[in-house]
């Protein structure tokens, strides 16, 4: 029986090293691994939120570049860790080398503190967010604690720690502080009116990048970035729940799909393109503000047919308001349904943003165009269900 208990505990030990092995593959390190004497004479970023869509982009272009990154989740297990590992798989083995997972919140000061304190980056990328607007309505306090007093606690640690004012700072700012607007397109000049406890806790943030950068003479930037997408996009995200139900509408997974507000329009650009905005924003002569967009909109039902078209299906819309369906042309077949329950509080309608500063003074312009983004995601969609 004793025995029986010891081949137990091997075959855990081995089967636990076999899924690190998977999962990990035995090339990220964790905090504890680091040789605090190791020399490195490649620039330091850390990144908050390095899981998230965004944090995968830019730790590949970062890891590509040859930074050193260390990267901020809240939790270092392989589920959550997983889509990071697997996008940057194809990156030169010695350059990911460079990344290292720490575990911690950006709402806990003391942790944000020694963090900058014991790294001392060239860079800080605050990308870390309770990102969806809609959840923010049900969580608006989590939201302005993340969100706002988040990114207060890396300023004021970067205050306290970096004498010298080396430190550059990004800021995930966002078009949603333009809310209900009255000005098309917008730009940096563009007054805020944001319409949920998102949109409000962001401008803050904004703003508090700003006070800092004027008040202490800081390299600190914000993008105000418009919708970005990828298959890397949350679930929770209207372009994902489109790409994903007409991938398994495709696969004979799902017969229709339930959206909110058909009507509303947004400047989507690919998150690819965007992330090099944020790299070239902290290495300006100077800190900034810019405005990264396509200047191009389109509306939610646009981004849903043209996902249809991707797998053979033309719609045609019948009927109004919480009765109007989409049709499939040939079928008959009714695929898409609104549903009240994800209407918002307070919507924002349209926003078009206008990236002529990022165009001009950072030479920056996207690549990928909004039907290629859509069969990108489209395309991914359809793979993960083979
Ligand atoms: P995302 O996929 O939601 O990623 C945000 C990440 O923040 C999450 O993966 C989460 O990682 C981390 N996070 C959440 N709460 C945290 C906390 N308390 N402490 C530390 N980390 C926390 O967002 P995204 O689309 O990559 O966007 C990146 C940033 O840009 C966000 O700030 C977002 O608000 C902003 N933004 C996005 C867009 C867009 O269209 N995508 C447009 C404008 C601005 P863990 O769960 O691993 O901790
Ligand atoms: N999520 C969602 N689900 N949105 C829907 C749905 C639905 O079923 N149906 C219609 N929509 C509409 C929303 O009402 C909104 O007007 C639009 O689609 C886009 O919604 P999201 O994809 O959730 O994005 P968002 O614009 O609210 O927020 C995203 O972009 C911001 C920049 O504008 C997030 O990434 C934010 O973090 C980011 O700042």
């Amino acid at each position: 029986m004793k025995s029986f208990y010891r081949d137990c505990i091997w075959l855990i030990i081995l089967m636990s090293l076999f899924v690190n092995k998977i999962y990990c593959n035995d090339l990220i390190k964790v905090d504890k691994d680091i040789d605090q004497n190791e020399i490195c004479d490649s620039k330091i970023a850390v990144v908050f939120g390095i899981t998230g869509q965004d944090g995968c982009y830019l730790t590949k272009l970062l890891l590509n570049k040859g930074y050193k990154i260390y990267g901020i989740t809240r939790k270092a297990t392989a589920s959550n860790t997983q889509k990071l590992f697997e996008f940057i798989k194809d990156v030169d083995i010695e350059l990911k080398e460079n990344l290292i997972l720490l575990n911690g919140d950006i709402t806990d000061h003391s942790f944000v503190s020694e963090t900058i304190r014991k790294y001392m980056p060239d860079e800080i990328y605050n990308l870390a967010a309770q990102s969806s607007v809609k959840t923010s309505f049900e969580e608006p306090l989590h939201t302005l604690m993340v969100d706002a007093v988040g990114t207060l606690n890396i300023l004021v640690s970067m205050h306290s720690v970096d004498q010298e004012k080396k430190i550059r700072f990004y800021q995930a700012s966002t078009c949603e502080v333009f809310g209900k607007t009255k000005k098309f397109p917008q730009d940096e000049l563009t007054p805020f009116y944001p319409r949920s406890p998102y949109g409000v806790a962001k401008a803050c943030a904004y703003w508090s990048t700003i006070n800092y950068r004027e008040a202490y003479n800081m390299y600190a930037c914000n993008g105000i970035l418009f919708n970005h997408e990828s298959p890397f996009r949350g679930e929770e995200f209207v372009t994902r729940i489109i790409t994903k139900s007409v991938s398994k509408i495709k696969k004979g997974e799902a017969k229709y799909l339930s959206l909110g507000n058909l009507n509303a329009k947004r400047d989507w650009g690919f998150a690819g393109d965007y992330v090099e905005a944020m790299w070239l924003m902290l290495q300006q002569d100077k800190p900034e503000d810019y405005v990264i967009a396509t200047g191009e909109v389109h509306s939610v039902r646009e981004f849903v047919e043209l996902a249809f078209n991707e797998i053979g299906i033309d719609i045609i819309w019948r009927g109004h308001g919480v009765n109007e369906v989409g049709i499939d042309k040939k079928t008959g077949q009714k695929l898409i349904y609104v549903d009240p329950k994800y209407f918002r509080p307070t919507e924002v309608d349209f926003l078009i943003g206008d990236p002529s500063k990022a165009k001009n003074q950072l030479k920056w312009k996207p690549r990928v165009s909004f039907k290629e983004l859509v069969k990108m995601m489209i395309k991914n969609d359809i793979n993960l269900l083979k």
